[in-house]
């Protein structure tokens, strides 16, 4: 299965005449297993190159073929021109991405009523397995369907129209599929605000967005801990309202009384129910759905109108409203499912464990599996609880053959060893895929071998938010994969690697990556700030799509994307922005000023590392700490907790005033090696930073 590549070979001759091979591992290359291979849709890198080339010379005929398959109310442009327009260079003119215009569609009809109608009704949608083992559930597609019209229907009533931004933020029950769906039938942007995060956090969203809709539910369990949803969903409504934007309607899913739970929480949930509770403006989800009606007639959508928004952190620290267009997501949600997972609908179930509140969850829980009339696992809880074998556990009982993950809980699994599958049959498993930040080959291998028995293919999908779905990345029956590399672009996407002068590198080398040409579903602005998205995106390397990614390109051509060059960090697989957390850390009052890094953590990936300046007189305690970690906490989400929290008298600045963070990130990461320091105005700080984190490592 595992062939070596750059493999020395000596032969030596002893006295019986026989050779003797001495292979040196260079780096490892790994061929598509034969099992994965034979099924494919795409065998072999011949065959990958040919589709390739066909769908950035020609992606009228690429996508063309393709939207064949799907369910256009007006039909797809006959004119070649028409089929793909843009503009990616900013000197020429307003940034525009167009797919398909002129047609008309839905994407509820085709991930829905197209599958009901081909036969596929009574097939499973989705085994909802929820964080307590004993709950569990499923869902077929008419009844999803039939659950989708109603809930449409419900949304009609209480006045929403085509193009309303309406709120969700939900746990992971059946329900968030519907109110996206249902969101998607009428028309409605859906903008689902992941429900880790804090009140704070989900009405700044609801504010930019402006939507008077919100969809949540009363509580989830994490574990062993009740999650208070409306509690939260309430305060948000609140402070949205002091900020001017009123949700008038707001309908709540009850599903902490359905599920397995302590009395105490039941009585707890009860009685916040009974307190925050607003007749004038909550709804119960059973409530409006009980006299709804199973037939909806579909909104019929321009293929550029927007289905959904979603927000990502932004590097001046304010969020930024992703904006997905209709025709050109629903091509490259289903497309990308299919290949990069390579995805057998009569045999297959995929399991993808991302949370919905993320892009992930949006292109490869909810779009891609159903365009594609998957069947899938809807996970409620977390990798760890009761034990860390939840994963092997599902995956084993449902029979799992693609399987959806972050390194970041890959790591965290490995810590618990290499025999934690072994009471498991895992032998279903055909397709391991990651995302959410480069994964480290140790983490690879382990995947590779641990989880899927050497006889899996590793799908390693490179993409953001902002692609709306895998850009770069393996398919499992085609492409040699090495540990670490997320190998090649997927069909339509045209990377470069572009150099500081924005000159391109050929070859061998590293820079930063940047996309030449549109795919159908790369976003087509930020919501309400186009200008925002041009300067963001396109301004540094005019007639590009900047990612804010680098990578590099080894002599085979593999490219191994190698983090954040901006101002941004990735911890666990959520995308920060320093900026985001120093406007927090500012806001105490005894704090002037801070400055935030990223440093190497063997789970996390990154953690964050904050430098804090105080104002005169005002002392640094371990309240204090205490006292900005919770406000992290509060403010954007418990995920965004930093790891060291040091004092710094003074902060590494140029003589322009800019704060030096390639030399924080030194001293944070003990780094005796501070590169150039002959711009830095004041270099005697330095040395009190480096004295100030001894300090705190020794009181750790
Ligand atoms: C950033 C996007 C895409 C869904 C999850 C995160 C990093 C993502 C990989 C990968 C290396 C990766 C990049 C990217 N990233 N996947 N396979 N290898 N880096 O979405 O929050 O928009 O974050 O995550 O830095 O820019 P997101």
């Amino acid at each position: 299965m595992q062939s070596r590549m750059g493999a020395i070979l000596c032969n030596l001759c002893n006295e019986e005449n026989i050779f003797i091979f001495i292979a040196v591992a260079m780096s490892d290359v790994y061929s598509p297993p034969e099992r994965v291979a034979v099924e494919s849709h795409c065998r072999g890198m011949e065959t990958y190159k040919a589709m390739y080339k066909e769908s950035v010379e020609e992606p009228h005929k690429f996508w063309g073929r393709i939207a064949e398959q799907f369910f256009w109310k007006k039909p797809l442009p006959t004119d070649l021109n028409d089929f793909m327009k843009y503009n990616f260079n900013v000197t020429e003119g307003p940034i525009k991405i167009e797919w398909m215009s002129g047609a008309q569609t839905n994407i509820c009809y085709n991930a829905l009523d197209r599958n009901v109608e081909n036969g596929l009704g009574d097939r499973v949608a989705f085994y909802w397995v929820g964080n307590n083992p004993e709950d569990k559930g499923q869902i077929t597609y008419s009844e999803l369907l039939a659950d989708v019209c109603k809930f449409s229907n419900a949304l009609e009533n209480i006045g929403v129209k085509k193009g309303d931004r309406v709120a969700i933020y939900m746990p992971m029950i059946t329900e968030l599929v519907v109110a996206m769906l249902a969101c998607a039938r009428i028309g409605a942007v859906h903008s689902i605000v992941f429900g880790g995060y804090s009140a704070d956090s989900l009405a700044t969203r609801i504010c930019d967005a402006g939507a008077k809709i919100l969809i949540s539910a009363d509580g989830v369990y994490r574990g062993t801990k009740m999650i208070k949803l409306l509690e939260i969903a309430v305060s948000a409504m609140e402070k949205s309202a002091e900020q001017g934007q009123e949700v008038t309607h707001h309908v709540c899913v009850s599903h902490i009384p359905r599920i397995t739970g302590s009395d105490a929480e039941q009585q707890k949930n009860e009685e916040t129910i009974a307190r925050v509770w607003n007749d004038k403006r909550d709804l119960w989800w059973h409530e409006v759905m009980r006299d709804s009606s199973t037939e909806h007639e579909c909104a019929w959508m321009d293929a550029e109108d927007p289905l959904f928004m979603l927000y990502t952190s932004g590097s001046t620290g304010k969020p930024k409203g992703v904006l997905h267009s209709t025709a050109g997501y629903l091509l490259y949600a289903a497309t990308t499912f299919k290949y990069s997972f390579d995805h057998q609908p009569a045999n297959d179930v995929y399991w993808c464990t991302a949370d919905i509140g993320w892009i992930t969850g949006h292109s490869y829980v909810t779009y891609g599996p159903l365009l594609n009339a998957a069947t899938s696992v809807l996970f409620e809880g977390t990798p760890f609880h009761p034990t860390h074998k939840r994963c092997w556990e599902i995956v084993n009982e449902y029979r799992v053959s693609k399987f959806y993950t972050a390194p970041t809980a890959i790591r965290a699994l490995m810590k618990f060893g290499d025999d934690q599958t072994k009471d498991y049959d895992l032998s279903c498993l055909k397709v391991l895929g990651t995302v959410g930040e480069p994964i480290n080959p140790e983490a690879w291998q382990w995947y590779h071998k641990i989880v899927g028995n050497s006889q899996c293919s590793i799908s390693d999908t490179y993409w953001q938010t902002e692609t709306g779905g895998h850009i770069i990345t393996p398919l499992p029956g085609a492409t040699p994969t090495k540990p670490g590399s997320a190998c090649f672009p997927f069909f339509g996407v045209v990377p470069e690697i572009l150099d500081e002068e924005g000159k391109v590198i050929e070859g061998e080398g590293e820079g930063y990556i940047v996309f030449k040409q549109p795919w159908p579903g790369i976003m087509r602005t930020v919501y309400g700030d186009h200008d925002r998205f041009e300067k963001t995106y396109f301004s540094k390397f005019p007639g590009y799509y900047m990612s804010g990614d680098g990578a590099k390109r080894d002599k085979d051509g593999y490219i191994w994307i190698t983090g954040r060059i901006d101002d941004m960090l990735n911890c666990s697989g959520h995308l920060m922005s320093t900026a985001q957390i120093e406007s927090v850390l500012v806001e105490h009052p005894d704090v002037a000023e801070s400055a935030v890094v990223p440093i190497p953590h063997n789970i996390k990936g990154e953690a964050l590392y904050c430098f804090v300046t105080l104002n005169q007189n005002a002392e640094f305690t371990q309240e204090l700490v205490t006292k900005l970690r919770n406000m992290i906490r509060e403010k954007i989400a418990p995920f965004a907790s930093p790891d060291f929290i040091q004092e710094a008298p003074g902060l590494p600045k140029t003589r322009s005033g800019k704060i030096m963070r390639r030399v924080l990130k030194k001293i944070a990461n003990d780094d005796k090696d501070l590169g150039d320091i002959s711009t830095m105005a004041d270099s005697s700080v330095v040395d009190v930073l480096v004295e100030k984190r001894r300090e705190m490592m020794e009181k750790k």
